[in-house]
């Protein structure tokens, strides 16, 4: 169902003024999230809330502390799956692994973790394809329940079959469910997966560069923003990659255009894999 509704002038104002006031108060800065996104995701928070309208929606988010914790969450999309886009996770397996330096600790951002899936494939392949090796993973993202979510590593046990045949099809040969305990609800991942994993709050949008990566993978995050904000937050991932660092995006995402495009060549357009020059 497309809950989309184009905000009027007026509406638009109060919208501007409120994420304004979001950022005043609380440093959360969603004023250069993409219009369509924000449109989209106000409608839908206006009409499951049952508001009469965006004025009124407004007048609540500004006066209710709840209706504004619920605002808040109503903007992030937290959607993720575990080995999502199968065939980057095996260009990783097979083509980025293997280039990266055997002599020092591997640093790896997943940036825009959300709830965590992404960050446990990334874990999984890593593991398999550099045993031994002292790998450090950071994980972040701005939505504190996402992160707390992915810290515990805690999945419905209904996914598993879906995650099974997208280890699979990433180029994974063993056997998926030795790496979880199971019980009729939920799977958790086993500490040889976690114990490498750091999760954090980073807002991609205020906070700066914070190490020199081999590898980040910042996927389906820029979608949200808008072409100003895009081009800030990939400066940031440059300056965070080392020279010779992959950057991986989600598969609607590009550099194309970017003032720090000529930072990166393209290893895989399709699968929108980029290295940072030497
Ligand atoms: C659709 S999810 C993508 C999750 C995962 N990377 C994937 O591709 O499956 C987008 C994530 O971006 C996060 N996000 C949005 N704005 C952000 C920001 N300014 N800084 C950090 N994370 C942000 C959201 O909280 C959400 O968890």
């Amino acid at each position: 169902m497309d809950d989309t509704i184009e905000l009027n002038p007026v509406e638009q104002k109060l919208v501007d003024d409120l994420l304004q006031e979001l950022y005043r108060q609380r440093g959360l800065d969603y004023r250069n999230y993409s219009r369509t996104f924000l449109s989209r995701r106000i409608s839908a928070f206006v009409k499951k809330q049952n508001f009469n309208s965006v004025e009124e929606m407004v007048e609540r988010v500004m006066e209710h502390d709840e209706d504004l914790e619920r605002f808040i969450g109503s903007l992030s999309l937290p959607t993720t799956r575990m080995f999502r886009d199968p065939q980057v996770f095996r260009y990783l397996r097979e083509s980025i692994i293997p280039m990266l330096s055997r002599t020092h600790l591997t640093k790896v951002w997943s940036a825009g973790c959300s709830t965590g899936e992404e960050t446990y494939s990334l874990a999984i392949i890593l593991h398999e394809e550099l045993p031994g090796r002292k790998i450090l993973t950071f994980a972040t993202d701005l939505n504190e329940k996402s992160l707390y979510k992915a810290k515990k590593g805690i999945y419905q046990v209904r996914r598993m079959r879906a995650y099974t045949l997208g280890y699979m099809a990433s180029g994974g040969t063993r056997d998926f469910s030795n790496y979880y305990q199971a019980d009729d609800e939920n799977a958790i991942f086993n500490e040889d997966i976690k114990k490498n994993l750091v999760f954090a709050q980073h807002n991609l949008v205020t906070d700066s560069s914070f190490n020199e990566f081999d590898l980040i993978l910042c996927r389906n995050v820029l979608i949200y923003f808008n072409r100003g904000l895009q081009e800030r937050v990939v400066k940031l991932l440059s300056k965070s990659l080392r020279p010779g660092g992959v950057l991986i995006l989600g598969d609607k995402e590009s550099l194309r255009a970017m003032s720090s495009q000529n930072d990166f060549f393209e290893l895989d357009r399709m699968l929108r894999v980029f290295r940072k020059r030497e």
